[in-house]
């Protein structure tokens, strides 16, 4: 019924909801996901708008007549998983960039985190043309270490976090940015957002979660993955009762140049 492409993605969206589900990063409908599906919308290209357009809280200029799949606000990872056309919107940018119409078959209303999905893939689409997939999720060990004040200081999440294992500082060859506590779903989340994306692939929005993007939704994932192993190895070192030494700058040095990074 779909092409491959957009099968694809639906596929991607259905694997990585479900590991967000049973790695525990996924309470409630904690998290969600957007895809942008411009090249492979023309399903929806015919459809009719369900109700009436809906303010985006900003315009988008790079989105003309842009289609994203959207997780939908409420809706729980472990659905999405099972079935994510039933639990997931599929929105088109207005003409005048200022709104969203929703041309799904049901009218699934998108993520409260709509602004800051927008408003990362309006400045990838011409920063990072290539990227399609935001993942926005609720990792235990990474939101526990924004916690520590001393940690929200630009790039010593990074440092430690690469100075655990030489996968996350090769395959994070960016980092992580972090972004103070703002009210969740805020046009001011998106714009704090945005400011961290120009430097990094994954923000860390404190005490609340992270968001990833990648060209496509595995790449997002697997960032992720790899931090939060970090994260995890850190946290077990503390648990046995000391704070774990890690790879010395040298170390980290000699990765960066034997894998070009
Ligand atoms: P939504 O259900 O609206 O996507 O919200 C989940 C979330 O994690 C908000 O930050
Ligand atoms: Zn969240």
């Amino acid at each position: 019924m779909y092409n491959d492409i957009f099968n694809d993605i639906l596929e991607q969206v259905s694997e990585i909801s479900g590991h967000l589900w049973n790695y525990g990063w996924a309470e409630r409908n904690g998290g969600n996901i957007s895809y942008n599906i411009t090249g492979c919308a023309s399903l929806f290209c015919e459809r009719p708008a369900l109700g009436t357009p809906r303010p985006i809280g900003f315009k988008v200029p790079e989105l003309a007549g842009a289609y994203f799949l959207v997780t939908g606000t409420g809706k729980r990872m472990r659905y999405v998983s099972k079935s994510p056309l039933d639990n997931a919107a599929v929105i088109r940018i207005c003409p005048d960039l200022e709104h969203y119409e929703i041309v799904a078959e049901k009218e699934i209303f998108p993520s409260s985190e709509l602004p800051s999905h927008l408003a990362i893939h309006n400045f990838l689409q011409v920063d990072r043309p290539s990227y399609k997939a935001v993942l926005h999720t609720h990792p235990i060990e990474l939101i526990a270490m924004t916690h520590n004040r001393a940690f929200l200081e630009k790039d010593v999440l990074t440092k430690i976090l690469w100075s655990m294992i030489p996968e996350t500082r090769a395959f994070c060859p960016k980092g992580l940015g972090v972004v103070r506590y703002v009210l969740p779903g805020s046009v001011a989340l998106a714009e704090a957002t945005l400011e961290q994306l120009k430097e990094y692939d994954v923000v860390l929005w404190e005490k609340h979660g992270v968001v990833a993007v990648g060209e496509d939704l595995v790449e997002a994932f697997d960032m992720l993955d790899t931090l939060s192993k970090s994260a995890k190895i850190y946290e077990s070192a503390c648990s046995m009762g000391f704070v774990p030494e890690g790879m010395s700058d040298a170390q980290m040095n000699e990765l960066k140049e034997a894998f070009n990074l």
